[in-house]
């Protein structure tokens, strides 16, 4: 819930008011234009020596104001005001409300106007991302009393700017609600979020934000469209595969279509190539590129934004068991390449393949842009705070970091070696589904670039390290980041002319 208030003295009653300071020339100054009263407040603590550095979070309390708690928050030097910096800082902020049960919460905007580093809009959004972005609750099971801090549920935004801030947050708002849904979707329990939960939750998105069309194939239908490399790895799985189709025609009257492709492996045990309980333990994230499309299609959609964008999405468990898909057999794709299986746990590639092959073959699209934890080895070469993405266009690998510095969601672009293609050959079919342990995550990237034809435009991210982490990272929760949903909106938003 949000408010704008642009009149200091007409606040409304709330258990928090946030005033921020900066430090210019190494000099604390509040950054916003106070009443007499909040001076009061105010000048004490600056003599008592307030640095404002940033991300400081300094609780007074003062009677006499419409809050009980004030918080001052420093937001660093002046000159150095940046939006990933501010990120940082209102998602600080947001840990240290949430700590003190503040519900409804007054943050002053600085008068903008006057920032030099920075323009006022660009202030406004990374403060709103940055307040919403940790203000999250994972999913809760049983009956365990519930340990997280509790959440902010209104935010008024106050001071001159508070009009122009409306816009910007009501945005924010909804791009957050796809980046929760996605994170809701990768943190529940692999029991729960199943291919069939996945479409299901697809077909509701579908009933309640227009224009989104759903549909949905199943096990008897992915063979039927010869998924052979898809229904290979769904052999194994006691609950049903899905094929998910999540059409968004917000510009009919043109041909551009963006599709995107998510990898929704709902757990990842490795298949006869067992994974060791430890690597076993996370990978219920393994369904994070399905929850990445289906969280941008979401905001695409609830934001009208005049584009072309379908999400396909081959869900399955990949699992262990007497039907289970055997290593060194060959399976025939959709495309009619076929694949000898080296591992059973390069089970990402094999159904991202039949699923850019289906895009092709039944959706005219532009471009292809899929999401997927597809290899530890990505891991191993950008850890978690860098995604790697692989690109066959120069100028939308541009378009993508310039996104991507937009969004301060960190990527960089990975070289598609063609020297390495020989890692992936095989004696007995046109290729083998591993390499040999070197390059992995290009070696992944060069096995799906052989399902792209030379005219589509694609663009591959691993986001193995991104999309689930051990801990909170900068301004995203700890495990299910989100990671990818805040860029890809805001690319999508740079092809419209
Ligand atoms: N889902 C995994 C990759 C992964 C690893 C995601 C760590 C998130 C965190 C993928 O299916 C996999 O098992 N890849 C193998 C490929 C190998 C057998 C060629 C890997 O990376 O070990
Ligand atoms: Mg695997
Ligand atoms: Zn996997």
């Amino acid at each position: 819930m949000f408010c704008a208030q642009p009149v200091l003295s007409k606040r409304n009653k709330a258990d928090a008011l946030v005033i921020p300071f900066y430090s210019v020339n190494g000099v604390t100054k509040c950054a916003a234009a106070l009443d007499d009263s909040l001076q009061e407040v105010v000048a004490p603590a600056l003599k008592a020596g307030f640095l404002a550095k940033r991300s400081d979070v300094h609780l007074v309390y003062a009677s006499g104001q419409k809050e009980v708690k004030i918080f001052f928050l420093g937001l660093g030097d002046e000159a150095e005001l940046s939006k990933d910096k501010l990120l940082e800082t209102y998602s600080s902020l947001t840990k240290v409300l949430r700590k003190n049960a503040c519900a409804i919460v007054n943050i002053i905007l600085p008068t903008v106007s006057s920032l030099r580093t920075i323009s006022c809009d660009d202030f406004i959004e990374s403060a709103c991302e940055g307040i919403l972005s940790l203000n999250y609750l994972l999913p809760q099971y049983g009956e365990i009393v519930k340990k997280a801090d509790p959440l902010i549920e209104k935010v008024c935004l106050v001071g001159v700017v508070a009009n122009v801030a409306k816009p910007i947050y009501e945005k924010a708002e909804a791009v957050f609600d796809g980046v929760y849904l996605t994170r809701d979707l990768v943190n529940g329990n692999a029991d729960d979020v199943t291919p069939e939960y996945l479409a299901n939750t697809a077909k509701g998105l579908g009933k309640v934000i227009p224009g989104l069309q759903v549909s949905v194939l199943d096990r008897a239908a992915i063979l039927k469209e010869g998924m052979g490399l898809f229904a290979a790895v769904a052999k194994g799985a006691s609950v049903d595969p899905r094929l998910i189709i999540i059409k968004y025609e917000g510009k009919p009257s043109s041909k551009d279509c963006t599709v995107l492709v998510g990898k929704g492996v709902t757990f990842d045990s490795g298949g006869l190539d067992l994974k060791p309980g430890k690597a076993m333990l996370t990978m219920k994230e393994d369904m994070a590129g399905a929850a990445t499309v289906l969280g941008i299609v979401s905001v695409v959609a609830s934001l009208a934004l005049p584009l072309n964008v379908t999400a396909v999405i081959p869900a399955t468990e990949n699992s262990i068991g007497s039907k289970a898909y055997k290593m060194g057999d060959v399976y025939i794709s959709m495309s009619g390449l076929s694949v000898e299986i080296g591992s059973t746990d390069a089970e990402g590639r094999l159904i991202l393949a039949d699923a850019i092959t289906y895009a092709q073959k039944k959706l005219k699209p532009t471009r292809i842009i899929d999401f997927a934890t597809l290899t530890g080895a990505m891991v191993v070469s950008l850890g978690e705070k860098v995604s790697g993405f692989f690109c066959n266009n120069d100028i939308l690998a541009e378009k993508l970091a310039i996104a991507s510095e937009k969004t301060s969601e960190s990527i960089w672009r990975m070289p598609l070696v063609n020297g390495y293609n020989q890692a992936i050959s095989s004696d007995i079919a046109d290729m083998k589904n591993i390499g040999n342990n070197r390059a992995g995550a290009i070696t992944a990237a060069l096995f799906l670039q052989r399902f792209v034809g030379e005219k589509v435009d694609w663009a591959h991210f691993d986001i193995a390290g991104t999309a689930y982490r051990e801990k909170e990272e900068e301004f995203t929760p700890k495990y299910a980041s989100g990671f990818g949903v805040r860029l890809l909106v805001s690319y999508l938003e740079s092809l419209i002319s």
